[in-house]
C-alpha cells in the first residue's frame, strides 16, 4: 500500500523543517508514516539535546513505540482534547490542502488528533501534491469487520472498486490499530469530496474515511531545491512561499 521508500531524502528534509516549528511547552500531535518518522526522530534529538519540554499525542502504535524509544513523553489520546500543533504526512494533498491519508491504516486516530489541533500541518515530498485526490491513490475507509459485505455492496453501488487491504507479513487482511478492516476505494472519476465523504460515513460500520477536508492550515512540500509552504487563507484561496 505504501509508495515505498523513494524520496527519503525529501521526507527527511521536510520532517526536520516541521520539527523546528515545535516550541517548549507545546502539546504536539504526532502523525504516522515514513515522513513523520523523521519528524519524530528530530523531536527526540531536541528533547535530549535541547531540553525541549513537550508532550506528544501519538496517532498509532508505530509513532508511540518510536516516541518510547526516543524518550518523548506521550499522553493518552482519549484523555486530551487540546493540541497546539499536529504534524502528519499524507498520501495525496491537493492545492486546497485537502488530503487522502490512511496508507498506513492510521487515519481514524490521525483525524481525531488533527481535529484537536489549533494548527494542523501536512508534510510530504513533492510526489504527494496532486490536482485531484483519489485518482492515483485510493480513498481508504476503516470498517468494522461485521460490516464488510454491506460496505462492499454499498461502495460498489456508488461507483467505487472496493478492495479489502491485505496484510503483507500476516495471512488475511490488514487489521488496524483499532481492530478493524481497511477497505481501499478506487474511483475512475474525480469525486466531490464533501459529498463522497458524507456518503461513505452514512454506511453503517464505516468508522472513518481517509479524506481530510479543510483540516490543514499549511502543507510543507519538499522538492529537490527547496521546501514550498502552501497555506490557505480565509477567502478560500491559497498562497505559497519557499524556505
Ligand atoms: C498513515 O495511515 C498515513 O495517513 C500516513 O500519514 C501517510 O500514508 C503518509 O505516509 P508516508 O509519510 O510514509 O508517505
Amino acid at each position: 500500500m505504501k509508495a515505498g521508500s523513494y524520496n527519503l531524502e525529501l521526507k527527511e528534509k521536510v520532517g526536520l523543517a516541521a520539527a523546528n516549528l515545535v516550541q517548549n511547552g507545546m502539546t504536539v500531535g504526532i502523525g504516522t508514516g515514513s515522513t513523520v518518522e523523521f519528524f519524530i526522530r528530530e523531536l527526540g534529538r531536541r528533547v535530549k539535546g535541547e531540553d525541549l519540554n513537550i508532550k506528544g499525542i501519538t496517532t498509532s502504535h508505530q509513532s508511540k513505540i518510536l516516541c518510547y524509544h526516543l524518550g518523548i513523553p506521550v499522553l493518552d489520546v482519549g484523555m486530551t482534547d487540546q493540541v497546539d500543533l499536529a504534524v502528519d504526512g499524507a498520501d495525496e494533498i491537493d492545492h486546497s490542502l485537502n488530503a487522502i491519508k490512511g496508507g498506513g491504516a492510521a487515519h481514524t486516530i490521525e483525524k481525531i488528533v488533527a481535529a484537536m489541533a489549533q494548527q494542523f500541518i501536512l508534510i510530504g515530498d513533492e510526489s504527494k501534491l496532486v490536482d485531484h485526490l483519489g485518482l492515483k491513490f485510493p480513498i481508504p475507509i476503516e470498517v468494522i469487520p461485521e460490516a464488510m459485505s454491506l460496505v462492499l455492496r454499498r461502495t460498489k453501488a456508488i461507483g467505487a472498486d472496493p478492495r479489502i487491504r491485505m496484510a503483507v507479513k500476516k495471512d488475511g487482511p490488514v487489521i488496524s490499530d483499532n481492530g478493524n478492516f481497511i477497505i481501499d476505494l478506487y474511483f475512475k472519476q474525480p469525486q466531490t469530496l464533501p459529498q463522497i465523504n458524507n456518503l461513505l460515513l452514512s454506511i453503517p460500520g464505516v468508522i472513518e474515511t481517509g479524506l481530510f477536508i479543510g483540516m490543514a492550515s499549511k502543507a510543507f512540500i519538499a522538492g529537490a531545491e527547496s521546501i514550498k509552504i502552501l497555506t490557505t487563507n480565509k477567502e478560500g484561496g491559497n498562497q505559497a512561499w519557499e524556505m
